[in-house]
């Protein structure tokens, strides 16, 4: 029988992942079937439970159901754990659930790997305290940047996160009005442009050689990358990669192959985004 995977959320219908997946499998020559399942908001529990009892042998989780995911794991990795959030589970051979977070590891290798982009010595920005920032914080301390400063609109919660990781590697909270000086790289992990606001950063945060990144992509430009560009920030990158990666990092560990991520990136570059 074929194996089934699926991305689970509500809402899902915009989901690209059964896209990347179906293509990843293609490329990969996997039997599998990847589908989005719409999931009512208090049903998440049985609807997985579901899927693993028929033919399922992996999820991918999203809004708003990762820390539900986390809660429901039997095992989790040290990463997920970090993240206190789980976008990926796997269907163990004895029949537990395992629960991943690949969502850190798929933005650090869009940096490093696709767009080259060091990190290693690098003093790092990154704007937002929600849970999309504390499932990339520990991936990228892992890399060794020299400091990581976490800003956020409320800063009682950059404060609260960069305490819970200050074991890793330096890492510490910040006003937006105590940034005086440019970084390296700045990542952009709030919503904020989904109310089509931008976060209050000074311009003095922005260099030519600053490399700017924004986990949100869209048709166009973010908003937040058009105002980088507007700084003089040479490099822009927008969230598509990182969706594709994390994609990628959740394939190889369900079907232990790997898939050609960077062909797939420019086909939804090219067909998906037009
Ligand atoms: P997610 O899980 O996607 O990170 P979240 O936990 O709701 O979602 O976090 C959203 C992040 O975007 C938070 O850092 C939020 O700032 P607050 O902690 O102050 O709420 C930030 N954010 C949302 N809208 C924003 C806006 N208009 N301006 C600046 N920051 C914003």
């Amino acid at each position: 029988m074929t194996d089934l995977y699926a991305v689970m959320g509500n809402p899902i219908n915009h989901s690209k992942s059964p896209t990347i997946h179906s293509k990843f499998a293609e490329q990969a020559k996997q039997d599998l079937v990847y589908s989005a399942m719409l999931v009512p908001t208090e049903g998440f529990e049985p609807a997985v439970k579901d899927f693993f009892k028929g033919h399922g042998r992996g999820l991918n989780i999203t809004v708003p159901f990762k820390e539900k995911a986390y809660q429901l794991a039997n095992s989790l990795t040290p990463r997920a754990q970090t993240a206190e959030a789980v976008n990926t589970l796997v269907l163990q051979e004895d029949g537990t659930i395992m629960g991943d977070n690949t969502d850190g590891a798929g933005l650090v290798r869009d940096l490093v790997m696709n767009q080259k982009v060091d990190i290693a010595g690098k003093k790092l920005l990154v704007i937002g305290a929600g849970g999309a920032v504390r499932g990339i914080l520990q991936p990228f301390l892992e890399q060794a940047p020299e400091s990581i400063t976490i800003v956020n609109r409320t800063f009682e919660k950059a404060q609260l996160l960069a305490n819970s990781f200050e074991e890793y590697g330096d890492i510490k909270a910040k006003g937006f009005d105590e940034l005086t000086e440019p970084f390296d790289v700045i990542i952009n992990g709030t919503s904020a442009s989904l109310a089509g606001e931008l976060p209050p950063l000074p311009d003095a945060v922005i260099a030519q050689h600053t490399c700017v990144y924004d986990m949100m992509y869209g048709k166009e430009l973010t908003p937040f990358l058009q105002w980088a560009q507007q700084q003089g920030a040479e490099k822009v990158i927008d969230g598509l990669g990182m969706l594709v990666e994390q994609a990628a990092v959740s394939f190889e560990i369900w079907r232990g192959v790997k898939p050609n991520s960077i062909e797939v990136l420019q086909d939804l570059r090219e067909h998906l985004l037009a």
